[in-house]
């Protein structure tokens, strides 16, 4: 008789944007003719830059003929993308990460999905609430849980992200192995000061642990005192690892490339209290499971890092920006408080009342969809989330609906 995972039996009906898809698809199949506006899921709207799609065109070509084909390419990246990464999004801000310490992917849910089975089956983790879901799920998955009772897993610590912290929560006081942290985060938008990301990395290194770092809304970042990576603080290489994608920054949600940094002094250890190299443990992982990021992708991912794709990313998510900036003085302007928007594409908002009902208001009264902030976490009951991912127009016509239909 073949048995089944029974981890899987705790995880908490679909996954969150699963269930935000089922419940809008059935809305539009009772209203066919209601325009709906989606601000829920951070889904990029607009095309691919230029540059990269240039690079396609050209990366395919090559493919077309048999001198310049490419099979199978290096499952860590090629050296063309991960040399260009190092460059510019680490070396140029002052932190230290090399061309070999760059793992390309398929993307920063796949890696900071899958990092965790590089780790013992009894860590004490820790994880943000509220919570990107894809971190918590996982190790329920992977049996690091109890049972879900009022709202959460039991044998999880959870990091209470609030108003009383400015939604950074501070290193808890019990000892945890594994911190999952995300900044800018998501879903709040908060950002993280050097300050606040360095007591993680000393708690990390004076008690072994180590700290997952999502970083795929960094682009966002416009405030130049913030830290872009976790390698920008002193200590953080032999502690940390990082994720990054090109999704957001670059509009790649489908056509799929990110990167998963682990540094060569970052160590976990085995039951002796032996340290071993996190590097060596990834590259072995990666090798057996994945066949690497196709070579049109990653050329296309290269030509982000040339003078007109910087240019061309950042008008990218300076225009997401600007959306965000008007959701924010529309939220303003009905009275709600709010954060995130400034340095990130998402605005977490106080409704006060309970969040799937809001959800369900705004579906029905506005045709707009956001994520229901309860689907993150505990801490998450009272808030929405809303994206800044879609067109102008789009925008200013959902703060339309939403003014009328909470007047
Ligand atoms: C989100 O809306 O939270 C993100 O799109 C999820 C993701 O990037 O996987």
């Amino acid at each position: 008789m073949i048995l089944i995972n029974e981890n899987y039996l705790k995880l908490q009906a679909s996954y969150l944007f699963s269930d935000i898809g089922k419940r809008v698809a059935a809305f539009q199949e009772a209203h066919p003719d209601q325009d709906i506006i989606k601000l829920g899921i951070g889904d990029v709207t607009r095309a691919l830059p230029s540059v990269c799609i240039d690079a396609l065109h050209k990366a395919v070509d090559e493919m077309a003929e048999d001198a310049t084909f490419r099979g199978y390419g290096p499952e860590q990246g090629y050296a063309f993308l991960r040399e260009k990464i190092a460059q510019v999004d680490f070396q140029a801000r002052g932190a230290e990460v090399a061309a070999d310490e760059v793992f390309v992917s398929d993307g920063a849910k796949c890696d900071s999905g899958n990092i965790q089975e590089l780790f013992g089956q009894d860590v004490a983790i820790a994880v943000p609430d509220p919570v990107y879901p894809v971190y918590v799920d996982t190790n329920v998955m992977a049996g690091r849980t109890g049972t879900w009772q009022e709202g959460r897993y039991q044998g999880l610590t959870y990091l209470e992200s609030t108003e009383n912290n400015n939604f950074v929560p501070e290193p808890p006081e019990a000892k945890v192995d594994l911190i999952y942290l995300c900044f800018p985060n998501n879903p709040t938008g908060a950002a993280a000061t050097k300050a606040q990301l360095k007591q993680w990395v000393d708690y990390a290194g004076e008690n072994k642990a180590l700290i997952l770092f999502d970083a795929a809304y960094a682009a966002f970042i416009r405030d130049d005192s913030l830290p872009q990576s976790i390698y920008e603080i002193a200590g953080a290489r032999e502690v940390a690892v990082e994720f990054r994608s090109f999704s957001k920054t670059a509009g790649f949600t489908g056509t799929r490339c990110a990167y998963t940094i682990v540094p060569k002094e970052c160590m976990a250890y085995d039951s002796q209290g032996n340290a071993q190299p996190l590097h060596l443990l990834w590259n072995r992982r990666h090798a057996t499971k994945f066949n690497g990021v196709s070579y049109p992708v990653q050329r296309a991912a290269e030509a982000v890092y040339s003078v007109a794709g910087q240019e061309q990313v950042k008008e990218l998510s300076d225009y997401y920006l600007k959306n965000a900036a008007l959701i924010s003085s529309k939220m303003t302007e009905l009275g709600y408080t709010w954060v995130g928007g400034v340095n990130s594409p998402y605005i977490w908002i106080k409704t006060g009342t309970d969040s799937w009902a809001f959800f369900d208001n705004l579906l029905n009264k506005a045709g707009v969809v956001c994520t229901p902030g309860s689907g993150f976490g505990k801490c998450g009951e009272g808030y929405i989330r809303l994206s800044a991912f879609n067109s102008h127009e789009n925008v200013e016509k959902a703060m339309q609906r939403i003014e009328n239909a909470l007047k």
